[in-house]
């Protein structure tokens, strides 16, 4: 959980004093804590304290320009893996079960995209009301999560359900969260059935140098590879997108690595590792100059110069038996004859799940194209799909692996 960013909201009640504890145990753990204090949970606890234990500064108003200038309160609302309310009082509760925006807290209960996770505490008469049952039915019918309350003495003298859970499980409650994807989408927002996953992809050619001026190279733009990396950060996945010396852009949403040469791309692959899915769309070039040379070749009588190529690292078969090897490895066969006979060999060959078959003779215009005819090869057969521009292959493609994913999954 190390990294993760908790955004923890301090509500007005006795069991406030916890919250101070709450953020020691979050912040044991490597995960980051940015406190809002109500203005009835000032009242049990300072800012100086929350200030103190979580290392940031502590948000309170919602028209503070000081403070709205170093961070509006939409961006606070979002900055977060995880909203934590503790301790979600009545109060709290029923605002966010109406909708109110009031005041810093109840407003960035309204505006955040990530999920949010309260820790009742109440005297039991107020948890036990038809109001707060009403308003926590509601709420869970909104995604909202619960740890607690509990039953024991409460501070007013009372036994009974309303006292908030203890740090350590509310730190269990939150890393149960924190495992599954905590984005809400939009309503009405395409679906994301990559979300919570990492994704690796290659994409373009690798560039193998002769000499400080001279490479060998191949004619892949990086097109499809491209597409494939922005559809799956569209499906919700953390991309990494390894790419050789291509002129696209770089897709929204994804981390890009910039590589020159087939050891370079393995490097940063194994780098971006472990992943769930890794996607070699890359054209990497089979061999390069085995001889580093340092100055420019020259013309001279003894002839052309004997490059001496050697073989380059197959990233595809090294990442498919790599001890982190990725749940779904997929491969890219751009051949010019015997098209599926050869990408079944280069399954077994390179032993992963999938191969992306396509026929790259000049004539199919497929390499520096904007759209490819492609043939999925797997062990459960081949599947052949009709010539379609490359952003749509790979929209295909991404929703294939995802289903290929929950349909292991499912039946592990
Ligand atoms: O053997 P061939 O180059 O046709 O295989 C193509 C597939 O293998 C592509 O997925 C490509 O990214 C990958 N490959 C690789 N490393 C190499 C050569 C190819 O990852 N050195």
């Amino acid at each position: 959980m190390t990294g993760k960013r908790i955004l923890l909201i301090v509500g007005g009640g006795i069991a406030a004093y916890k919250s101070l504890d709450l953020v020691r145990r979050l912040r044991e753990r490597g995960m980051s804590v940015r406190a809002v204090l109500t203005q009835a949970g000032a009242e049990f606890v300072t800012p100086l304290s929350l200030a103190s234990l979580t290392g940031q500064e502590v948000h309170q108003e919602l028209f503070s320009l000081t403070a709205e200038a170093r961070m509006g309160h939409i961006e606070l609302s979002r900055d977060a893996d995880l909203v934590v309310i503790a301790p979600a009082t009545a109060d709290l509760l029923a605002k966010a079960a109406q909708g109110l925006a009031n005041d810093l807290a109840s407003t960035l209960l309204l505006a955040t995209d990530k999920r949010v996770l309260a820790a009742p505490s109440m005297n039991l008469r107020m948890w036990l009301h038809p109001a707060t049952r009403r308003n926590v039915e509601t709420l869970r019918g909104d995604g909202m999560l619960f740890v607690g309350p509990g039953d024991g003495a409460m501070a007013c003298g009372e036994f009974g359900p309303g006292r908030m859970s203890e740090p350590l499980e509310i730190v269990a409650a939150v890393e149960a969260a924190l495992k599954g994807d905590t984005t809400i989408p939009l309503p009405g927002a395409k679906p994301r059935p990559l979300a919570g996953r990492r994704v690796i992809v290659t994409s373009g050619p690798t560039h193998e140098p002769i000499d400080p001026v001279r490479y060998i190279a191949n004619r892949s733009s990086g097109k499809q590879g491209h597409a494939i990396a922005e559809a799956a950060a569209q499906a919700g996945a953390e991309v990494v997108l390894v790419s050789g010396p291509v002129t696209v852009p770089d897709p929204a949403g994804v981390k890009t690595v910039h590589v020159e040469t087939a050891r370079e791309m393995l490097q940063a692959v194994e780098a971006a590792l472990p992943a769930d899915v890794y996607v070699g769309a890359a054209a990497v070039a089979d061999w390069r100059v085995g001889s580093e040379v340092v100055e420019k070749l020259k013309k001279g009588p003894s002839g052309p110069p004997s490059l001496g190529l050697v073989e380059n690292p197959d990233i595809l078969a090294t990442v498919a038996r790599h001890a982190k090897r990725p749940g779904l490895v997929v491969g890219f066969a751009a051949e010019t004859q015997k098209v599926i006979d050869h990408a079944q060999a280069k399954l077994m060959r390179k032993a992963c799940d999938l191969i992306v078959a396509n026929d790259v003779s000049p004539a199919t215009g497929v390499m520096g194209g904007d759209a490819n005819t492609v043939h999925l090869v797997s062990k459960a057969g081949v599947e052949t799909w009709p010539t379609l521009p490359k952003p749509e292959v790979a929209q295909k493609l991404i929703a294939h692996l995802a289903a290929l994913i929950h349909a292991k999954e499912g039946g592990a």
